[in-house]
């Protein structure tokens, strides 16, 4: 099998000299590893040093390396299956929020397609700046992992978080994307699921949308297809659970073993959800129900008449809530929320509100992420902290998320399972 593909970029920090350790660790793990430097990291660390320890180049200029037919920021970014900036300094992680591409490792960025990561390196008071915290917050929800600053004596004489990760633990992190980005393109093997795990639990799960009919021809609806909340119910078939999808209008085919009830709009889903809760172990929304229906709904189709038609919308019931509100003992709630923007703080506001024991929370406008795709870039919100996984596909998600609701059911902590 080739080895993975790890592309390390350095910015100008004391901590550079870290990177020789990570990078000598990669390579006699036999991964294959390339380094770019912007001239200030250079100055904290040789790129001979690296080089050597890389049995590679170190790349540092746009222009004039040693293959002229080169153009290393395009040629570097398709190579890479992994990307990891540390030290990241708030500079590279200020370009790389606002995309900018003035020197070979913001270029590098900006082209890259493959799951990214940054270890922040600074002194206190520029990591607490609310430029380079916004900054931070915006490459989170693009799906890049941000490998926590530690605590502790600084370079600058000052004491406050800003010191980098150890290379352990950026190790740990570039493996865990490697792992996750191999589950995205294999089916879970045969032998983690011939242990049934959830043999004797019934698990309800909500998919795709709901459609709020105007007339017998248009409706009202969204863009969900249902793929997330279908594999996790064949996640549920195949840890063993008896496993039912409750599902609007969606073009995918029913799970081998998996019972579905068809609904259609809000309120049936509502009525159906009501009666499949009744003895469910766990219950996962994850259908996008339309917030708002018709107020009136015409028999006939509805014909034109003026240049400018008013519809009156009235409010669907929260499901999600109400079924919160009437849990049972020992039942576990899952809860979704798809957002666009400050996806933590909006996606907590749901967990509390709607009485979750778990959410888990998409930005739509994550790589990777929402609706359509295959995979999915997730929060997993517990009412007292929240874990950030990586790319996965969407059935190695609904494994996850399945064997944290049984560790939160019988009352183990769930993180073994999430890390
Ligand atoms: N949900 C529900 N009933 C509704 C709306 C949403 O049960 N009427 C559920 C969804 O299935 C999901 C969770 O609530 O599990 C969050 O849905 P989302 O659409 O993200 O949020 P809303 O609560 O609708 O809030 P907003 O649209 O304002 O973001």
């Amino acid at each position: 099998m080739e080895s993975a593909h790890i592309l390390i970029g350095l910015s100008g920090s004391i901590a550079a000299f870290k990177i020789a350790t990570l990078v000598s660790s990669l390579t006699k793990q036999g991964y294959e590893v390339r380094v770019i430097e912007t001239k200030h990291a250079a100055s904290f660390i040789g790129p001979l040093t690296l080089a050597a320890l890389s049995h590679n180049e170190v790349y540092m200029d746009e222009f004039g390396g040693t293959n002229e037919a080169m153009i290393p920021h395009i040629e570097l970014s398709r190579w890479a299956d992994v990307f990891l900036i540390a030290p990241a300094d708030a500079n590279i992680l200020a370009k790389a929020a606002h995309g900018l591409g003035d020197d070979l490792l913001s270029s590098t960025i900006l082209a890259a397609t493959c799951p990214m990561l940054a270890a922040p390196a600074m002194n206190v008071h520029m990591y607490e700046n609310p430029a380079t915290q916004a900054n931070l917050q915006t490459l989170h929800e693009r799906g890049w992992t941000i490998i926590d600053p530690a605590y502790g004596m600084l370079a600058c004489q000052e004491a406050g978080k800003g010191r980098m990760a150890e290379p352990e633990e950026l190790e740990k992190n570039i493996k865990a994307i490697l792992e996750n980005k191999t589950a995205a393109n294999e089916a879970p093997a045969e032998s983690s699921i011939d242990q049934k795990p959830l043999a004797g639990k019934r698990v309800v799960v909500s998919a795709g949308p709901t459609q709020e009919a105007l007339d017998p021809v248009r409706f009202l609806s969204n863009h969900s297809s249902g793929k997330q909340g279908y594999a996790i119910a064949k996640a549920a078939h195949d840890l063993g659970a008896e496993a039912t999808l409750v599902s609007g209008p969606v073009s995918l085919e029913a799970p081998e073993g998996v019972r579905v009830v068809p609904i259609v709009s809000a309120l049936d889903l509502e009525k159906a959800m009501i009666e499949e809760a009744k003895d469910a172990d766990f219950i996962i929304m994850a259908a996008a129900v339309a917030d708002y229906r018709f107020k009136d709904h015409h028999e006939q189709k509805m014909k034109k008449t003026g240049d400018v038609l008013t519809l009156e919308l009235v409010k669907n019931p929260d499901i999600l809530a109400g079924l919160g509100q009437n849990k049972k003992p020992g039942q576990i709630l899952c809860g979704f929320a798809m957002e666009t923007e400050n996806l933590d703080t909006n996606a907590l506001v749901k967990l509390e509100s709607k009485n979750c024991d778990l959410l888990i929370a998409n930005n739509l406008r994550t790589k990777g992420a929402g609706f359509q795709t295959d995979t999915n870039v997730v929060s997993l919100l517990f009412p007292d902290h929240t874990e950030h996984l990586g790319l996965q596909s969407k059935e190695a998600l609904g494994h996850t998320i399945l064997k944290t609701m049984l560790a939160l059911q019988k009352g183990e902590d769930p993180n073994v399972i999430v890390r």
